[in-house]
């Protein structure tokens, strides 16, 4: 069942449960000479979906592959379940990657093998023994709802499947942040809204806290107004035009955080750039 992919239970010990679970404190990063971020700050509550926004180019990936101790800061702080990873050695960051799902920008599924071995990857790292890793996939992909596609190949996988199963490969190890970068990148706008709903039903059913970028404005206020429903296996809007609480923006422009707040606050900003960009 969805709801048994909600608790962690990797072989890593559990990350700090109290305090954000993300805060970057005045984070700096350049790439050759050019300063992709600049002073960088803001911070993630547990169990709050943070959706990013912003043009091209503006450090959206930059920004998660920090997140996730791929790269480092050239300036500031970086905290990850209360964790400074700033300066942490690879050996520890594996260890709390083990906590956190990550959707890459392009799928990035391994094209020689099945979607049963893509989305297994993880366990079979953690060397989880073969039945109990068959049981765990068929779960994270009944939570997609691509059970069937599991002995298929990822070249045999449309657009919006092959983004499903990526989704399945980043819960499977029941993470406490899910990383998700571009997740409706390149799909069409039905496909899109069948990955929000899952992306939904991941924040509503399984409660985890997760960064989103994404290009779409539409899939960014489909996830602020509307709700996963368990009993309908369907989104539905948020009555009396409300929006979720735990669903929050941080938009960047140029390297530099220009919103950091709620949706109310995002549709209300007078900021004349925010107006022209959502508009
Ligand atoms: N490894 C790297 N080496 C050099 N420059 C890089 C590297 N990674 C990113 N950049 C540069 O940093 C800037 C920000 O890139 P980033 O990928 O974070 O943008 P983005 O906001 O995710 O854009 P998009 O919306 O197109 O995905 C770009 O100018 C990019 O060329
Ligand atoms: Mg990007």
């Amino acid at each position: 069942m969805a709801s048994e992919l909600t608790s962690s239970a990797s072989e890593a010990p559990s990350p700090a449960s109290s305090g954000p679970v993300v805060v970057f404190d005045q984070v700096s990063i350049h790439f050759d000479v050019k300063p992709v971020l600049q002073d960088v700050s803001f911070a993630v509550e547990h169990g709050e979906t943070r959706i990013i926004l912003g043009p091209a180019g503006g450090g959206k990936s930059v920004l998660m592959k920090l997140a996730n101790g791929l790269i480092k800061p050239d300036g500031g702080r970086i905290r990850i379940f209360g964790q400074d990873i700033t300066d942490m050695p690879e050996r520890e960051l594996f260890k709390l990657r083990a906590h956190i799902g990550m959707v890459f920008q392009e799928s990035a599924l391994f094209d020689s093998l099945s979607v049963e071995d893509n989305v297994a990857y993880r366990l079979h790292e953690e060397h989880i023994p073969e039945a109990e890793a068959h049981i765990r996939v068929v779960e994270a992909l009944k939570f997609v709802e691509l059970e069937q596609a599991i002995q298929k190949f990822p070249s045999e996988l449309s657009g919006g499947m092959r983004r499903r199963v990526s989704i399945a490969r980043a819960i499977i190890s029941r993470p406490d942040l899910i990383l998700y970068d571009s997740p409706t990148g390149g799909l069409d706008p039905i496909t899109s809204t069948t990955i929000i709903e899952l992306v939904m039903k991941q924040r509503d059913v399984g409660h985890t806290t997760s960064l989103l970028i994404t290009h779409r404005l539409q899939d960014a206020f489909t996830l602020a107004m509307n709700r996963f429903n368990p009993d309908t296996g369907k989104m539905e809007p948020i009555p009396n035009k409300g929006v979720d609480e735990k669903t929050k923006f941080l938009v960047l422009n140029d390297g530099r955080v220009v919103f950091d707040g709620t949706t109310l606050e995002l549709v209300t900003s007078t900021d004349p750039w925010l107006r022209d960009y959502l508009s």
